[in-house]
């Protein structure tokens, strides 16, 4: 872990684990990547177990659990079947996501709000087993306030939609919603995580936000892997971060 007041780096290897399933077998293995990206620079490891099994699996979290030095992020579904897999392994952490089936990626943020009833306990339940839960949320002072109700320690902000809009006015205003977002979690007293769809142009601006403690990514340095090898492609991203945060 770095100082306090630093940014920390998670990297998401379920990309690597999406190589891996194409051909059915055991290489490339995402555990490796875990460690490979630990030496490389990563603050901690996040790997997101899906309903349907799609990339990383059981087995992953599992030797995951066993064998990383750094935290594990353990990003699941509010379900029954992922709260038992949460109890049993109790990671670091856990980042409670939306999930649907028919969705390519996380496509949105959690309903706090409107899902409170359904999620405390939860939030409750990991909480008491000393894990620390986030919910993945969009930049809106209302999720923000009931994650806060609800007892979550921790908010990630999905930065998709600023990653996905053009550069200029539109990213713009998305990143003032993020600037806003993570100020009033401040102000309310919970962590501020973000994550979603960064890569080397659109991390600068994020990084910078002073009150953010923890970035997550990993399908962009996935893909960078390719053209410069995994370790490198976490290094830059993390020399990059550090200089944004530095300015
Ligand atoms: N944070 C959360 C909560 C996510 O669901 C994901 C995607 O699994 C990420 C961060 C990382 O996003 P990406 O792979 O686009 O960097």
């Amino acid at each position: 872990m770095k100082p306090s007041g630093s940014l920390r780096l998670g990297v998401n290897v379920d990309h690597v684990a999406t190589v891996r399933n194409a051909r059915g077998g055991v290489h490339p293995d995402p555990v490796r990547a875990a460690l490979l990206a630990a030496e490389a620079g990563a603050d901690g490891i996040t790997a997101h177990l899906r309903e349907d099994r799609r990339h990383i699996s059981d087995a992953d979290i599992e030797a995951l659990m066993r064998d990383l030095k750094v935290p594990l992020n353990l990003e699941m579904a509010a379900t029954e079947e992922m709260l038992a897999i949460a109890l049993k392994h109790r990671p670091h952490a856990v980042c409670l996501v939306p999930e649907k089936r028919e969705e390519r990626t996380t496509e949105g943020g959690l309903d706090a709000a409107g899902g409170h009833n359904y999620l405390a306990p939860f939030v409750r339940q990991l909480s008491g087993a000393g894990i620390r839960v986030s919910l993945f949320i969009e930049s809106d002072p209302r999720q923000l306030d009931a994650a806060k109700s609800m007892g979550a320690p921790v908010v990630e902000l999905h930065t998709g939609s600023y990653c996905e809009a053009a550069p200029g006015a539109p990213r713009d205003t998305l990143l003032k919603r993020i600037q806003t977002a993570a100020a009033h979690a401040e102000r309310i007293g919970l962590e501020c995580h973000a994550g979603h769809g960064l890569s080397y142009d659109t991390v600068g601006p994020i990084a910078a936000i002073k009150t953010l403690a923890e970035l997550n990514i990993g399908h962009f340095l996935v893909g960078e892997a390719i053209f410069s090898g995994f370790a490198d492609s976490i290094r830059r991203m993390r020399e990059t971060m550090d200089a944004a945060r530095s300015e």
